[in-house]
């Protein structure tokens, strides 16, 4: 018997990555004050964060996480089931739960978490069916490979394409899962459209408002209060507690029968050490300010505005988004490399989004705005991202002519 080395394997991998210049590296904040960021010993203006209402550093939201550490302590000590499930745990779910309109939620530790376990514990049989949008978190797309079902994907955003899917696949139980607003495009998808199609197909709708919930709709209800829909149209949502809410964790809202079975049968929920009670005390205080502050959305609408734009006027390749994610398109890896490392050098952090995240050909500065920028930070980011381009193209020429 020759097993494959895995050792060998894997150098083999990273040397093709390594050839592709898909080599990953970690960038390490040293110190954060608001929306600058320190990183090898430079302060740099972040435009790559998911802090999109400035609640991270939020005084009440760290008061609070110090005030239930110092009473609770830093751990649960156990799962929900056995006695981990702490007042705290209790009072969030009930308060996003609250604010979205579901009768319940169920807290998670992380996004990714919740979606494994939404499919696990729903789509348990062979046949069923989990019928997605191409683009798609990741997550979603894993958790129909550990739930065991047949996962079919649409074109991005494409409602018909999602009939056709489940018309190619009648048998079995089923789910149509899509992101609210699209993580890595900043779009949102066609949740009415959708909805129907759901209804059509006797499949629950499953959106996962990572990025919506906080910002998009109504009290920053999410994408699905903001297309009119509740509970009876999209009987299971996600929302995470990681990106406008500031903090880490998730909350699936739902029906109480679907909330009921994830809390009694989800493995990635039963298996799994509760998140820490000081930790929910912040996500709660988080949320009420998420409730009530209608402020740091119509800052982020006013910044959106303004980035869009002065980005048009730039010339710069914008995409169609009315959310804090506004990607400019670069196209190949090497473009969008240099880009984001001109723009280091002018003293803004903004990520680079390479293939196998998005499609080839499609890279791209992935910008977020945040209730935190200011106009001016704004104007600057754009001026130095074109100026950034300019250099990149005249780098590129001389390498052609060169070549
Ligand atoms: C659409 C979407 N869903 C789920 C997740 C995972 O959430 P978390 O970061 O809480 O694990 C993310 C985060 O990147 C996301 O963008």
């Amino acid at each position: 018997m020759a097993r494959p080395d895995l050792h060998e394997r894997i150098q083999a991998l990273r040397k093709l990555r390594s050839a592709q210049g898909r080599i990953r590296v970690r960038r390490t904040v040293a110190r954060r004050d608001g929306v600058r960021v320190e990183v090898d010993g430079r302060w740099l203006t972040g435009f790559c964060s998911n802090d999109y209402l400035g609640l991270s550093q939020q005084f009440e939201v760290v008061a609070a996480l110090q005030d239930a550490a110092s009473r609770e302590g830093a751990g649960a000590g156990a799962s929900h089931l056995i006695s981990g499930h702490h007042a705290l745990h209790e009072a969030l779910e009930r308060e996003v739960a609250d604010w979205l309109g579901y009768p319940r939620g169920l807290l998670f530790g992380s996004g990714f978490i919740a979606n494994l376990a939404v499919q696990q514990a729903l789509l348990s049989e062979e046949e069923d069916l989990c019928v997605q949008d191409r683009l798609n978190h990741a997550s979603l797309l894993d958790a129909s490979r550990l739930a065991g079902c047949r996962l079919r994907r649409y074109p991005h955003l494409d409602a018909e394409g999602a009939m056709r899917q489940f018309k190619s696949a009648p048998e079995g139980a089923a789910m149509l899962v899509t992101d609210g607003v699209f993580s890595m495009d900043g779009d949102i998808a066609p949740l009415r459209s959708l909805s129907l199609v759901a209804r059509m197909q006797e499949a629950v709708l499953y959106v996962d408002d990572a990025h919506g919930v906080g910002v998009v709709g109504p009290q920053g209800r999410g994408c699905a209060a903001d297309a009119g829909l509740g509970v009876s149209e999209v009987p299971l949502q996600l929302v995470t507690l990681g990106k406008a809410l500031g903090g880490h964790g998730a909350v699936v809202v739902g029906e109480e029968t679907l909330i009921q079975h994830l809390a009694e049968t989800a493995r990635p929920y039963i298996y799994t050490t509760a998140m820490p009670p000081a930790q929910a005390a912040a996500a709660l205080a988080a949320v009420k300010l998420a409730r009530r502050d209608d402020w740091r959305r119509e800052k982020l609408t006013a910044l959106i505005g303004q980035f869009r734009d002065s980005a048009r006027r730039h010339g710069l390749e914008l995409m169609a988004s009315d959310t804090p994610i506004q990607p400019l398109l670069c196209g190949d890896e090497s473009t969008v490399m240099a880009m984001s490392a001109s723009l280091e050098n002018a003293g803004f952090l903004v990520s680079a989004i390479r293939p196998p995240t998005v499609p080839e050909g499609k890279a791209r500065l992935r910008v977020t705005l945040s209730a935190l920028h200011t106009p001016q930070q704004v104007m600057e980011l754009v001026d130095a991202t074109a100026r950034a381009r300019d250099i990149v193209q005249r780098q590129q020429h001389v390498a052609a002519l060169r070549a």
